[in-house]
């Protein structure tokens, strides 16, 4: 199961290349900096296997650059093809949408996937192995499993939950949920609207889009925190040389503030922003009735919002969104001092959530940031955050995702 995913990714890539004209030589450079990088703080499995997979194809020569082609794969048949697909789940936004003064304006952005209802699942391919890369103690599960287990869930609502194992005690991993998308985009808008994301102790979700070859292709981590977090990070993660220009959130052009590093090298654990919303993250999203966050990736930048429930533009509820209206973004990083189209592409979508590991476990003791004041070792009583988790099952009745849907769009060529 591991190595079809590999697999798929790598296909994706491939026919990518085979489709297109592209032409540089910045694959084996990036493929070399990420073999020198495996040690990082790598939270995605592709590291070690794609090293191999994309050596092992003579070097191919791939520029990852921002093009308006979709590249379109599915798992396990091999089958590609590029352009915007043509799926039943794609629909076609309409080009009129009410600003925010009534005015109606149109957007150029036209819905390419999407994720909800009962069809939520589909699309997805599900993660079956323990949590290798980050050292939580989790068994991501395949989605017989997960759904046998009520680890996955389509409400009556028609919310889609992602759970982990509540067991009462258990002696090694819990079982948890990480999925990834199979479609892959250069470029593009995304929307999600989430109800809950997993909270409490010991936790450390993630919704966050990633490219191949890690970090070569990028990651960009639109929800992400810790335990008892009020407020979101969004951070990137990239070979070197893609860098915030300043620590300054007026300079940087951002409502949100930066934290860890300017340098964006995966090495040095990202750089990243932490969202101004005391409601944008943890148990204070929860019972605030959740919200909308969105990301957009082009040649110029990479912007973040969030939107609590009571405050979501209506551009995006009507399925016609205008990036241009929403405001100063919480997180924004651009050229020239970090080279989108250089650092970021094909960028596959993903959920998870791990427990403890290399960023919940390691600050269990820490406290300070925002909804942390006391560490998790002082709030539960229990010195390390393995022996919390899994001593624990009822504690982790609060880590789950609920989510109303995962939009993608894009701007046709
Ligand atoms: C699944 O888990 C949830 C949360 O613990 C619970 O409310 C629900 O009853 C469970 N459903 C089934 C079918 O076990
Ligand atoms: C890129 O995205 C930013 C943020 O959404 C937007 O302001 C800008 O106009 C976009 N640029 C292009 C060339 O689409
Ligand atoms: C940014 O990267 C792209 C893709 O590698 C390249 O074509 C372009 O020249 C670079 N731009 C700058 C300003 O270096």
């Amino acid at each position: 199961m591991l190595f079809l995913y590999y697999s798929v990714t790598f296909a994706c890539l491939f026919i990518s290349l085979q489709d297109s004209v592209y032409a540089s030589n910045i694959a084996s450079r990036l493929a070399r900096r990420t073999a020198r990088h495996i040690n990082g703080l790598a939270k995605d499995l592709n590291v070690a296997l794609d090293v191999v997979l994309f050596s092992a194809q003579k070097q191919p020569q791939v520029q990852l650059t921002t093009h308006s082609q979709v590249v379109f794969c599915k798992p396990g048949t091999g089958s590609t093809s590029t352009g915007i697909p043509s799926a039943s789940s794609t629909r076609t936004a309409s080009s009129v949408a009410s600003s925010s003064t009534g005015v109606a304006v149109s957007t150029p952005w036209k819905l390419v996937e999407e994720h909800s209802g009962s069809s939520f699942f589909d699309g997805w391919t599900f993660t079956n192995a323990p949590d290798v890369t980050t050292g939580g103690v989790v068994n991501y599960v395949d989605s017989g499993t997960a759904s046998s287990n009520n680890l996955t869930q389509i409400t009556s609502a028609g919310t889609a939950i992602m759970r982990v194992e509540t067991t009462p005690v258990v002696t090694g991993n819990r079982q948890s949920i990480r999925i990834t998308t199979n479609n892959v985009y250069n470029t593009g808008l995304w929307i999600l609207d989430a109800v809950h994301i997993p909270s409490g102790c010991g936790t450390w979700p993630a919704f966050w889009t990633n490219g191949p070859n890690w970090p070569a292709g990028g990651e960009i981590d639109i929800v992400e925190g810790v335990g008892d977090s009020t407020n979101d990070q969004a951070t990137l993660h990239t070979i070197e040389g893609c860098s915030l220009s300043s620590t300054s959130s007026s300079a940087l052009g951002i409502t949100g503030t930066t934290v860890t590093s300017t340098d964006c090298v995966s090495t040095g654990g990202g750089c990243g922003i932490r969202s101004d919303s005391t409601v944008s993250y943890g148990a204070a999203f929860n019972s605030n009735g959740g919200g909308v966050f969105t990301m957009t990736l082009n040649s110029s930048g990479i912007a973040v919002w969030f939107f609590e429930r009571s405050a979501i533009p209506s551009d995006i509820t009507a399925g016609t969104p205008l990036p241009g209206a929403w405001g100063t973004p919480f997180a924004w990083w651009s050229s020239p001092t970090c080279n989108i189209s250089e650092f970021f592409g094909f960028q596959s979508t993903i959920f998870d959530t791990t427990l403890c590991g290399q960023l919940a476990g390691a600050v269990w003791s820490d406290s300070g940031s925002p909804g942390q004041a006391q560490s998790c070792a002082t709030r539960t009583g229990v010195s390390d955050c393995v022996t919390f988790v899994q001593n624990n099952g009822a504690a982790m009745e609060e880590a789950y995702w609920e989510v109303n849907s995962v939009q993608i769009y894009q701007i046709p060529s």
